[in-house]
């Protein structure tokens, strides 16, 4: 098999890229080691900033999105017992959200890549990527048992947090890793329920941060702070709720229980690696950097890099010229760190730290009146929530 660009990765990044190189009459292979039906079906974040919304709806993928995703104009930070609106769209010259989750915008993807006869391959194994310092190099695999190699022009990686191809670039001579942990991860349920709120509450509260957030009018998606070493057997329906409630109910505000049919623990940490080029091969996406939840950045940030790795690969094959692709690192990366500091930063701002002292938590409920109190403080927190421009 040869194609111009072969992708590792059926996630938002790689299926995205395929998605507009095909628009760009470039040809792409995508192959994953998941089945289809798993990448439909994984639980992930929900917020589409809106340039991600403009960007999936200019390029003919915003038909579903547009009627079951809700335009959100403003979110709540809520601390103290009290919720504080941020007006979006009016701080960012009418910018809005779009609640609509990941596993529906790759749903979209898939549909639309195999409409226009894209090649998507799933379930495949074995995945190696040679001669990437050459102007041919080569992914080999296998699928269904048989040996394939696919012989490319490039080869992106997008291949998520748990990426293989990340690794392909030198540590050290070549690579650097950045990375922060946090002493904490988030307990995230899907709920049968009708919404706690018209729109998203981040809960700053002495028991740990909560996030009540939507998916549709019956479905809920909510968070709460946890111990990273805690088990989803350790939380009862009752258990969860009560502890929803603690962090959240107030005399404006209270959670709606129901059904609980998801329970799933979520890991936190800041990473960045750089470069993200290194031969023949680029990153995009949670392989090369992974973000706190606190926000939503992690597939907004992939799609951002698709977007300006599709036209320097265009700039490549129509003119054939190269210095998009070699400012790829630098384009991207100033981006990928405004994200890291923002995620950080909201993560910082809203979460329970098990060593606080008391100064910590006055601090931090000062530093929450100065972003919900001054037109300063909630600019710089709704441009950046709404997404910053992509390039
Ligand atoms: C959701 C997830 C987030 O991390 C966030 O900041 C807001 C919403 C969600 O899954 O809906």
């Amino acid at each position: 098999m040869r194609t111009q660009v072969g992708i590792v990765g059926a996630g938002p990044a790689g299926l995205m890229l395929s998605h507009l190189l095909h628009l760009q009459g470039i040809e792409s292979v995508v192959i994953d080691k998941r089945t289809r039906q798993e990448i439909e079906e994984t639980i992930k974040a929900g917020v589409l900033e809106d340039g991600t919304t403009k960007l999936l709806e200019e390029t003919g993928l915003g038909e579903r999105m547009k009627k079951e995703g809700a335009v959100h104009h403003g979110i709540y930070l809520r601390f103290g017992g009290e919720s504080h609106r941020i007006h979006l769209s009016e701080l960012t010259g009418g910018k809005t959200v779009t609640v609509y989750a990941q596993h529906e915008v790759l749903k979209d993807l898939i549909a639309k890549r195999l409409e226009d006869d894209g090649h998507v391959l799933f379930s495949v194994d074995d995945v190696s990527v040679e001669d990437l310092t050459s102007s041919a190099p080569r992914i080999s695999f296998t699928q269904d048992g048989a040996n394939q190699e696919l012989e490319c022009d490039f080869v992106v990686g997008a291949d998520g947090s748990q990426t293989y191809t990340r690794f392909l670039i030198p540590e050290g001579k070549v690579r650097t890793d950045y990375f922060r942990q946090y002493p904490f991860a988030w307990f995230g349920i899907l709920a049968e329920a009708p919404p706690s709120s018209e729109e998203l509450i981040y809960a700053r509260h002495e028991r740990g941060f909560a996030l009540i957030s939507t998916r549709s009018p019956t479905v809920q998606r909510l968070y709460f702070q946890c111990d990273p070493s805690d088990s989803v057997d350790n939380w009862s329906d009752d258990r969860i709720w009560a502890e929803l409630h603690a962090r959240v109910d107030g005399p404006d505000a209270s959670v709606t229980d129901g059904h609980i049919f998801q329970k799933a623990i979520l890991q936190f940490r800041s990473f960045v690696c750089e470069p993200m080029q290194y031969g023949r091969l680029f990153l995009a996406g949670d392989s090369a950097h992974t973000v706190p939840p606190t926000g939503a950045k992690g597939m907004n940030l992939a799609i951002a890099d698709v977007g300006v790795l599709s036209k320097a690969l265009a700039a490549f094959y129509e003119h054939k010229e190269t210095d998009l692709l070699e400012a790829y690192t630098e384009t991207v990366l100033r981006r990928v760190w405004r994200a890291q500091h923002f995620s950080y930063w909201m993560t910082m701002m809203m979460h329970r730290f098990p060593d606080a002292t008391p100064f910590d938590l006055r601090r931090q409920v000062a530093e929450l009146e100065a972003v919900t109190g001054t037109v300063a403080g909630a600019t710089f927190l709704a441009e950046n929530y709404v997404g910053l421009p992509h390039t």
